[in-house]
């Protein structure tokens, strides 16, 4: 794919992101009360874009176009979720993927749920609403929660949270981050990645969205919709 193919296929995605968004929505409260009671998270459809940038974790186990489902989110999960204001909430999936005419396939997954205060959010994290091409095009904080995704910005590995150091830490270079996602240590070029958090219908769909490694700007790689 050339760099103006690329650049293209990229505001594409960006503007399928946006239009995700302006569909009307209730307030935050009735929102986050709809979405505890239903505690369900999906993710719908898929549209896949893939750049020529090395990738070393994904979420994709096969290609990246296709059909992905997540399996709804656990009653015990929803309410770690909204009772989570000091440590984050692993989120495990099963997601259920099918690519072309291949049988479809299964996969545990996961991502890291937190609920902080929007504007709290919104001043730790200069990585995300300061930095040139930082900024996402969706909200970072949705329905009071932020949903991270489980690949480190360095070079993808899988980070997990440790209670003790009460950060998030990398095992294979040492990047550590804030339950925030502040990045606060270590060789990665920016905070943890928010992933699109929004409720319609009385569930919660989570797009998943992976973004270049290594970089200090979020450059979308590829995504599921
Ligand atoms: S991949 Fe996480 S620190 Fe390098």
């Amino acid at each position: 794919m050339s760099n103006h193919g690329a650049a293209d296929a990229s505001e594409g995605v960006q503007r399928e992101i946006l239009s995700a968004y302006d569909q009307p929505e209730t307030s935050e409260e009735v929102s986050r009360r709809t979405f505890m009671a239903n505690a369900t998270m999906t993710i719908s459809g898929i549209i896949g874009v893939v750049l020529a940038v090395p990738i070393v974790g994904s979420l994709l186990p096969t290609g990246t176009s296709g059909k992905g489902t997540w399996s709804p989110l656990t009653k015990t999960e929803a309410d770690a979720l909204n009772e989570a204001t000091s440590k984050p909430v692993k989120l495990t999936f099963t997601l259920k993927y099918k690519d072309g005419y291949l049988p479809t396939t299964e996969a545990d997954e996961y991502v890291w749920g937190i609920k902080i205060d929007p504007a709290k959010f919104q001043a730790a994290r200069p990585d995300i609403y300061k930095v040139a091409g930082g900024n996402t095009t969706y909200p970072a904080v949705n329905l009071g929660f932020v949903i991270f995704s489980p690949i480190c910005p360095h070079l993808g590995c899988r980070f997990n949270w440790s209670a003790s150091a009460n950060k998030f830490l990398c095992p294979c270079h040492g990047s550590q981050y804030n339950f925030d996602g502040t990045h606060v240590a270590g060789p990665a070029p920016r905070g943890l990645d928010p992933l699109p958090l929004r409720e319609q219908s009385g569930a919660a769909d989570v797009t998943w969205i992976q973004y270049q490694p290594n970089t200090p700007a979020r450059i979308v790689v590829s995504y599921q919709a």
